[in-house]
């Protein structure tokens, strides 16, 4: 198959429990894989296998942006018909007299700016796919609904995590204005999945959160790009 008939999918945070799934999911779909790791993962061999491009990006980093362009280059992937901004950090201060202001900057340079200076990158080639989807992964914990309502029972609030999402979900509303229908931007809540930074009460596993995001990306139709989503079909209040 001619290169450009082939699916480009590019994940950042692709060393973590999500990213990686993803990864080998898109894999499995017949995708090319262009794998962004802040840091080489600790067993390699989890990315080690055919179809994906694995290279090196801290999303937080001013020159992201160049070094995902470089890599889409190296990588062969000209078209991406599907970018997930997996990237994260959880950073904990639940009270406000122990919260560090250096932890909300550098959780809304991840989150928020750094998934930001990702899509830019991918835009030239998102445009050459024929059907293509931005999914941001956010949180519930981002809702300023739910937020604004006590936020989940029992779950302190975590002000660099939350203020990052909802900042992160507000780029979600900026990309859908400027891009949709063209390109599909979603705000992605992948539920409550087993990896290094789960919820005490995960009860989804990270193959089943990649097989649900792709699905996603795959089958979502236009009218939910802008939409706050936890697959398959679930639609939070902002
Ligand atoms: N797990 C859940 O239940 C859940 C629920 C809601 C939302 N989410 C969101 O889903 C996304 C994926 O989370 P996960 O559960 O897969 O967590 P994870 O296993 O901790 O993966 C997050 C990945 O992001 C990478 N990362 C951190 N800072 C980065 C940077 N500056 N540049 C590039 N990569 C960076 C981490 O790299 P290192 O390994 O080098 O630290 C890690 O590989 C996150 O945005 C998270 O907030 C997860």
């Amino acid at each position: 198959m001619p290169a450009d008939d082939i699916p480009g999918v590019v994940v950042t945070g692709a060393a973590g429990g999500i990213g990686t799934a993803v990864a080998r999911e898109a894999v499995d779909r017949g995708c090319r894989v262009l794998a962004l790791v802040r840091q080489p993962p600790a067993d390699p061999s989890v990315l080690d296998f055919p179809g994906v491009h694995v290279c090196p990006s801290d999303v937080s980093r001013q020159d992201a942006g160049d070094a995902v362009t470089r890599a889409l280059a190296r990588s062969g992937i000209s078209r991406v018909d599907v970018l997930v901004n997996a990237a994260g950090i959880v950073r904990h201060g639940t009270r406000l007299a122990a919260t560090s202001a250096d932890d909300v900057l550098e959780s809304l340079n991840v989150h928020c700016v750094g998934a930001l200076r990702v899509a830019r990158a991918c835009l030239p080639a998102l445009l050459r796919a024929p059907r293509p989807a931005v999914l941001n992964l956010t949180s519930r914990h981002g809702s300023l609904a739910l937020a604004s309502a006590g936020g989940v029972q029992g779950v302190e609030v975590s002000y660099a995590y939350r203020i990052a999402k909802a900042a992160q979900n507000m780029l979600t509303a900026c990309l859908h204005q400027e891009l949709a229908p063209r390109v599909r931007v979603l705000a992605v809540h992948p539920g409550r999945v087993s990896t290094a930074i789960a919820p005490a009460d995960a009860d989804r596993s990270p193959a089943e959160a990649a097989r649900h995001l792709l699905d996603l990306a795959e089958n979502a139709p236009q009218e939910w790009s802008g939409r706050f989503v936890e697959p398959p079909s679930t639609f939070l209040e902002w």
